[in-house]
């Protein structure tokens, strides 16, 4: 029953290139939606795009411009004609210091992707679906959108920041058809963690009581969940998929 369960549907992903962002454009195009495949990497984006074929569209977006958002929408609407599911997941590590001597430049680029572009991208979504009688948004925050994280002080605030503005927006847009909710997944092994060290890595696994990190392909599981119809009532929510890790 879910293999077409998104069939007419067109969805945006944001960072779609790779990650969190590729299972989920993959696992939604499965289910049947046709999937822009934003990233700010046009390369990934066209490889994503190019594993999903026709239903697929390559985009080149960065989050953290508005124009680039708000014409990542407009040019859904032109291509698609509409727009019902938008997965802003889009977002970046950033420097690892304590938070006293944190960069300012570092601080300036974690806020800027992880939590103003997805701001940016949530209005103009949420004008798009609107027109069209509503939609389904989720927004990607982290475990670290509810406790904190040492050395990590600009990820931890925009994921806090992520689940405050997916809360709001859901408010406000119940009566209109417009779910908006946000995912806290646990430590993912993707390319994010790449430029973390290797004690990093080792530890972080063993702070999870499951023993290991998640799986891309786990946190896509609960976004198709989320945007589908069987996820009706679930809205202005914040759902953690994290081995157990926040339970501590
Ligand atoms: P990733 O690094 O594998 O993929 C992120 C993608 O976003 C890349 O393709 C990158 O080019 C793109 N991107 C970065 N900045 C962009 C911008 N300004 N505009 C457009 N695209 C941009 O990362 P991953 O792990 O898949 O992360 C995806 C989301 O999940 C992020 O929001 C991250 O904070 C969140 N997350 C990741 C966790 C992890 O442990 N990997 C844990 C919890 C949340």
């Amino acid at each position: 029953m879910m293999d077409q369960e998104l069939a007419g549907k067109v969805a945006i992903v944001t960072g779609a290139g790779s990650g969190i962002g590729e299972a989920t454009a993959l696992l939604l195009a499965r289910r049947g939606a046709k999937v822009v495949v934003a990233d700010r990497d046009d390369s990934a984006a066209e490889r994503v795009a190019k594993a999903i074929g026709e239903d697929a569209m390559a985009y080149a977006v960065d989050v953290s411009f508005l124009s680039s958002c708000g014409e990542m929408v407009r040019h859904t609407l032109g291509r698609f004609g509409r727009l019902d599911i938008a997965v802003n997941n889009a977002g970046i590590g950033g420097p690892q210091a304590l938070t006293g001597d944190y960069p300012i430049d570092g601080w300036a680029q974690v806020i800027g992707v992880n939590l103003t572009g997805v701001f940016y991208c949530l209005r103009a979504e949420i004008q798009a679906m609107l027109a069209t009688g509503g939609g389904v948004i989720v927004n990607m925050a982290s475990i670290l959108g509810s406790v904190g994280f040492p050395q990590a002080v600009a990820y931890v605030a925009a994921k806090h920041g992520v689940v405050g503005m997916t809360r709001t927006a859901a408010i406000e847009y119940a009566r209109q058809g417009v779910r908006v909710n946000s995912i806290g997944p646990g430590f993912i092994d993707t390319p994010l963690l790449a430029d973390a060290d290797q004690e990093v890595i080792s530890g972080v696994s063993a702070l999870h009581p499951v023993g290991r990190m998640g799986r891309a392909e786990e946190v896509a599981e609960l976004v198709a969940f989320l945007v589908s119809d069987r996820a009706s009532n679930i809205t202005g929510s914040y759902l953690v998929t994290g081995g157990g890790y926040t339970a501590q």
